[in-house]
């Protein structure tokens, strides 16, 4: 079925000369589309495409040498009519296993071929595509990037770290996603791509209201990393409502000598009429602020003596969180009309269940500092209790004062590695946050699905379906029975089960996905989960959103979340529920 490029184009894309470590091809813009096969078990071939003796790109793919995973689509269009001259450097270093490559008969400009190919492959693989999740069309996410509101089209822009080239890491890109309610998500161009700079890793977006920057009035600046020789932080902004973006030409606006220097997020500071922006710097975050979003002078950091430090703290986030009064009616205590400013602080590895996770700590901003509200208290506080919840930040100019939190639903651990197929990565349902106070005392953060998930809930269902809400109850009494535990087994008909349970007398709420389903693809899948419930109640109740490969659970009041990803190898069709009931609502997406 491989159809070499030479014959599939009636124009001049021709293998020159494959015989060295560099394999030469030609090719014109009006070729159309390049479909590249790619292995995913090999290692990267640098392709660089030149015109005009210049260097016009260089992109990274695993291209196939045994056999084929899936094609990627590389858009020679983008360059219009001209001759593009495509040097290729594979990885292996002898002659003849390079020269029996597979892609090299394989790569075609033919989109039909291609197309019905990855359609074959989707089709076996696409049963865990989330339904009403975000995830990418396909290639690889990571990071969700640059989210913001436009109030002026009721529209929730999502940026993410994205791969076009292959569905593992690399190549790193902002796509694009927008939503009118934050469950349909509806697919747009690539927003930013790699320059000389560097590849675009995670970042910010703001409206500039004022036209500080003098980009044009409210233009959508966004804010960002280069990864190149070494990590710099870059701008761009939009005048078309987030559509398309200009890098700026007189990037970077923010370069250091340290390594991790990166993830900057920014806001609008009110107490000092200035742009402030948060940026990871190995094991700290650091503050700077600019009048113009060009130049920023150093502020402060945060970080030496706080919270965990087994990893390098990444994406960071400051909000100003508010005390939600709604919440826990039952117990005035836990309830606060305070507000306090939160610093997300994602960390990896060195999460609580190995890998990836997103700590934070509560605190006062006075326009230059963060300090933390209760010194005495260095242990780390997780806003998700799960393994499948990083790099989470919250949305821009949310409405109503809102903090609207997203995560990335995967844990470096394993995620180049889950068993998805042409896509991987997916991203939490979203999440809004709030301010509570624990038995403790201490301060935490609420975290509850926003309204807007609401509206998944269908008719009600005896059993689980592969997409559905489900409320559980605890039974009156429970708490003072033996084992004062709620159980809950969301199992199949292969016996594959996730066992969740809420134990009163430890206190704790678990999931265990050890028999969930298909665990193969890494050692660390297989695991236990465990939260603290924070705090004492008469009765809980909790609220799981399942979405085929997805499980997220929330205590009813958003005193702890835990996200986890399971692959059953059928979708878990049958609930038990011992010590309490549940209410099974079938997902209307
Ligand atoms: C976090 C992260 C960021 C970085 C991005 C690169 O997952 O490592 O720190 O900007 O991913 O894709």
């Amino acid at each position: 079925m491989a159809v070499s490029l030479a014959a599939c184009t009636a124009t001049t894309t021709t293998h020159q000369h494959r015989c060295t470590q560099v394999s030469v091809m030609r090719a014109n813009g009006a070729d159309g589309v390049l479909w590249l096969p790619v292995q995913e078990s090999m290692g990267e071939s640098n392709i660089r495409i030149l015109a005009d003796n210049q260097q016009l790109e260089l992109v990274r793919v695993r291209l196939a040498k045994d056999s084929i995973d899936y094609y990627v689509p590389y858009e020679l269009n983008r360059w219009g009519d001209r001759d593009l001259v495509l040097e290729i450097r594979t990885w292996l270093p002898d002659t003849a296993r390079r020269e029996a490559m597979v892609c090299w008969d394989a790569i075609t400009t033919n989109s039909t071929l291609a197309g019905q190919f990855n359609a074959r492959r989707a089709a076996e693989t696409d049963r865990y595509r989330l339904r009403y999740h975000h995830s990418p069309a396909f290639g690889w996410m990571n990071d969700p990037n640059g989210m913001f509101y436009d109030e002026a089209t009721g529209v929730w822009h999502l940026y993410y770290q994205h791969n076009p080239y292959g569905a593992m890491w690399g190549n790193m890109h902002w796509a694009h996603s927008t939503s009118r309610d934050l469950l349909h998500w509806e697919h747009q161009p690539i927003a930013i791509r790699p320059t000389a700079l560097g590849t675009i890793f995670s970042g910010s977006a703001v409206i500039d209201r004022n036209n500080t920057s003098g980009f044009g009035e409210n233009a959508l600046v966004a804010i960002f990393t280069v990864e190149g020789e070494s990590q710099k932080q870059a701008i761009g902004y939009s005048l078309d409502g987030g559509l398309s973006f200009t890098q700026y030409a007189g990037n970077p606006v923010l370069s250091d000598t340290i390594a991790d220097f990166r993830d900057p997020k920014v806001f609008w500071d009110e107490q000092t009429q200035r742009w402030v922006m948060v940026l990871a710097c190995q094991q700290e975050m650091r503050f700077y602020a600019s009048d113009n979003l060009k130049d920023w002078t150093y502020l402060s950091r945060f970080g030496e003596g706080y919270g965990c430090h087994d990893g390098v703290w990444e994406c960071p986030d400051l909000i100003k969180v508010q005390g939600d009064n709604s919440q826990f009616a039952i117990h005035d205590s836990q309830c606060t009309k305070e507000s306090k400013w939160v610093l997300l602080c994602n960390i990896n590895p060195g999460g609580p269940f190995g890998g990836s996770a997103t700590q934070y700590f509560v605190g006062d901003w006075n326009g230059k500092e963060f300090t933390i509200h209760n010194a005495q208290c260095t242990n780390s506080k997780w806003l998700d209790y799960g393994m499948d919840h990083y790099a989470t930040v919250t949305y821009h100019n949310a409405p109503e004062d809102r903090v609207v939190a997203q995560g990335w639903m995967s844990n470096w651990l394993y995620a180049n590695d889950l068993p998805t197929g042409l896509y991987r990565s997916q991203n939490t349902i979203t999440r809004d946050l709030s301010l509570y106070i624990d038995d403790k005392g201490e301060y935490r953060v609420a975290v509850k699905p926003s309204p807007e998930n609401d509206a998944l809930c269908g008719e009600t269902v005896e059993q689980p379906t592969e997409a559905c809400v489900i409320d559980v109850q605890m039974d009156n009494g429970q708490r003072t029975k033996d084992n004062g535990q709620m159980l809950i087994t969301l199992s199949n008909d292969k016996g594959e089960k996730v066992v969740m349970t809420l134990d009163v007398r430890k206190k704790t709420f678990s999931m265990d996905r050890r028999h969930s389903g298909d665990c193969s693809f890494s050692k660390h899948f297989a695991a236990v989960t465990t939260t603290p419930l924070f705090v004492e109640r008469p009765s809980y109740k909790v609220r799981l959103f399942i979405d085929r490969c997805s499980i997220e659970a929330f205590d009813s009041e958003g005193a702890w979340a835990m996200t986890n990803l399971v692959f059953p190898s059928e979708p878990y069709n049958h609930l038990e529920v011992q010590g309490g009931t549940a209410t099974i609502y079938n997902s209307k997406i």
